[in-house]
């Protein structure tokens, strides 16, 4: 397990600006956003400013626009962009049908860890579920590794590798004409459909998948 986000350098604290900012521009929109951060890193210049000292000063920023609540929630997401440390990536090891539980138990894990909503969690544990599902019917297992996007993008990563003998009929399957096993309109369409970044590389020596969702 590593640690794929790290602490980029920044001001004090070392925060990421770039996943403050995303943070602060849902809440007052992205000028505002802007505002509030350099006003707060203005201020503590030069002085030894802790990671939560910078995140006081962006709530009061953030609650002079907007209420009490939307503060609290501002105060807890800032917070856990502050961490990203927390979140590793998940790596998992396909070969059975029990895996494919595991993988989507990580899959709700993670999503957990970045505080995304029940409905993202539910596309990522469904991705996820998919492409270990096939590993384990096509292609004799697999491996999943679930991630965090590269620091400041709000979107998980999974990639879906294996050494099976590859999809025969990928045309046909993207084409939409394939019926799939479940005829759930699952399967690998639907994951491309569920993900806002998708590609597949298919062959005789196995295939990889490769997903964003973002949150
Ligand atoms: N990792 C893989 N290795 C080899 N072949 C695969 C792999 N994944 C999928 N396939 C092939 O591609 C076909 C389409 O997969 P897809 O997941 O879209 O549908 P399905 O598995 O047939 O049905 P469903 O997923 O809806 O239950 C599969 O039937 C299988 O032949
Ligand atoms: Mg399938």
């Amino acid at each position: 397990m590593t640690d794929l986000r790290g602490k980029p350098p920044g001001g004090p604290g070392g925060l990421d600006d770039a996943a403050l900012l995303s943070v602060l521009a849902r809440y007052v929109g992205t000028a505002r956003a802007q505002g509030i951060l350099l006003r707060a890193r203005t201020e503590l210049r030069g002085r030894p400013a802790t990671d939560s000292q910078l995140i006081a000063r962006l709530v009061e920023g953030v609650r002079s626009f907007v209420g009490e609540l939307e503060s609290r929630k501002a105060f807890a997401e800032l917070t856990r962009a502050a961490s990203p440390k927390t979140v590793e990536a998940i790596e998992i090891d396909v070969k059975i049908e029990a895996d494919i539980a595991r993988a989507r138990l990580a899959a709700r894990d993670i999503c957990m860890a970045l505080g995304t909503s029940a409905l993202i969690l539910q596309k990522l544990a469904t991705v996820v579920s998919e492409l270990a599902r096939n590993q384990v019917l096509y292609a004799g297992g697999g491996k999943l590794v679930i991630r965090p996007c590269s620091s400041g993008r709000r979107c998980m990563h999974v990639v879906g590798s294996d050494k099976g003998g590859g999809i025969k009929n990928l045309p046909e399957i993207m084409s939409g004409k394939y019926k799939s096993r479940s005829g759930l309109g699952l399967g690998i369409l639907g994951t491309k459909r569920l993900s806002d970044k998708f590609e597949i590389e298919t062959g005789p020596s196995g295939t990889r998948i490769e997903v964003e969702v973002n949150y």
